[in-house]
């Protein structure tokens, strides 16, 4: 993908704005993205920093500062993190809800299994807010159906080929779990595993999780330790920091697999909702979904989203359904592109390079890399990520057999844009590197941004 520096677009004729209404849609949406201002300048110091989860001073800070001159000081107080019991696993163990609240009308709940996302209100273009994540209210449907429905994802998110790879003059086996291949990390993977909740926070409302992974966790070597961090601004973007180091090598790529569905989880499909992707590139895969190792010009394909196309326009062209991952180029010149910080100090530019040598290619800042508009409600979802890759998966595998919060889970019922490394890069020597070394740190910021028009 190519992230456009701002200053090149070419301007929009007002004229334009006179256009059917449906292009006219299109249109704005296309011009949401490319003139969008990502408020928050993000966390360089985050990237460079060790396991340890910091929560990021952002100008969010500012942000509330001017919320508290305008607004009065009720904006500050109707922030909150709080906690109560979610229920238990079969197995017993506790699994807790934590709840962050925004004053601007959002609300993310999130849950000790599988460090999830289990809903998210936000408000629609009249104020109303609604839940646009797909999950649901109990334990027991999150252990025997949930199809990964707002999880963190890992050791390693999507598809290893074979299950089986080589690193340091060793094979490894892996669990075996989507036909011959092992996806998402194996049979009871991160996404299956109650995580210790390390830290809660009021300002801004966030949770920090952790969870250890013992050497040969689902086959993979070395022991792991991870930290994951929801943290909900006022500016209803949800920002999702990961950290993580091993003690030997093994490869580690993280991510979140939040189901949105801007009308209202449980209220139809995503086919309306139009797309732009900042992504010229994708990685084409076989019949199994395993990369085939090219990487493809998007250009007059059904892949192509650099300009705003809705969901459902050319999905009968692409065999299955949209399930492929899109390649985010990084910006080059960080200070450029919108929402990028520019770092405070030399030690700061060098120690960002040294994590991103390690996580391979990526972004310094949290790069904009997809947009989402329901029409009819008028929300807006942007992602940002540090992350190479995107993973958009239309929700191909519902079938109308899961309900969950908000009603019945059709066919295309929620898309994915999962921030991450592309799939099967331990087999693609020309992929970036998934393998994290003892002594290295694993860093990821995602940014899932709410807003209305
Ligand atoms: C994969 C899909 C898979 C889904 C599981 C996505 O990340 O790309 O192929 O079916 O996860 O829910």
């Amino acid at each position: 993908m190519c992230i456009r520096p701002i200053a090149t677009l070419p301007n929009r004729d007002v004229k334009n704005l006179n256009m059917n209404p449906e292009i006219r849609t299109v249109f704005l949406l296309s011009a949401i993205f490319t003139t969008t201002t990502v408020a928050t300048p993000l966390p360089l110091r985050t990237l460079a920093q060790p396991p340890d989860v910091q929560i990021p001073d952002s100008t969010i800070h500012a942000h509330k500062t001017n919320l508290k001159l305008s607004r009065g000081n009720m904006q500050k107080t109707d922030a909150a993190c709080s906690k109560k019991l979610f229920g238990k696993t079969r197995d017993g163990e506790i699994v807790d809800l934590i709840t962050l609240k925004n004053s601007s009308g959002c609300e993310a709940r999130v849950i000790t299994y599988g460090a999830t996302l289990t809903g998210m209100d936000v408000p629609d273009k009249s104020g109303k807010a609604d839940n646009v994540v797909l999950g649901f209210d109990n334990i027991g449907d999150y252990e025997t159906k949930s199809p990964y429905f707002g999880a963190t994802v890992g050791r390693v998110a999507n598809r290893i080929a074979r299950g089986t790879f080589d690193l340091d003059g060793t094979t490894y086996k892996l669990a075996i779990n989507n036909g011959p291949n092992t996806l998402h990390g194996g049979l009871k993977a991160f996404d299956k595993k109650v995580w210790t909740i390390e830290k809660l926070e009021q300002s801004p409302p966030s949770v920090t999780f952790k969870l250890h992974s013992k050497n040969m966790d689902e086959g993979f070597p070395g022991d792991v330790d991870v930290e994951v961090c929801y943290s909900l601004a006022e500016d209803n973007a949800l920002k999702i920091t990961y950290a993580a180091k091993t003690d030997k090598s093994t490869p580690l790529n993280l991510t979140n697999h939040a189901y949105f569905n801007l009308a209202g989880a449980g209220r139809g499909t995503i086919l309306d909702h139009i797309l732009k992707l900042n992504c010229s590139k994708y990685t084409p895969v076989d019949q199994d979904l395993i990369p085939t190792g090219e990487i493809a010009d998007v250009s007059g394909s059904p892949f192509d989203f650099t300009a705003p196309h809705t969901i459902g326009a050319r999905i009968a062209e692409v065999a299955g359904g949209y399930d492929h991952n899109f390649c985010i180029e990084p910006v080059k010149n960080v200070a450029e592109h919108q929402g990028a910080v520019v770092p405070e100090s030399v030690q700061e530019v060098q120690s960002v390079q040294s994590v991103r040598k390690v996580q391979g290619v990526g972004s310094l800042a949290p790069n904009l890399a997809a947009v989402a508009r329901d029409p009819e409600s008028g929300r807006i979802l942007k992602m940002l990520t540090t992350e190479p890759g995107v993973q958009f998966y239309t929700g191909n595998f519902l079938d109308g057999t899961i309900s969950g919060i908000g009603g019945i889970y059709v066919k295309h019922a929620g898309f994915t844009f999962e921030a991450q490394h592309y799939p099967d890069a331990v087999h693609q020597p020309n992929f970036p590197s998934i393998i994290l070394h003892a002594g290295e740190k694993y860093n990821q910021v995602t940014i899932y941004k709410f807003s209305v028009r």
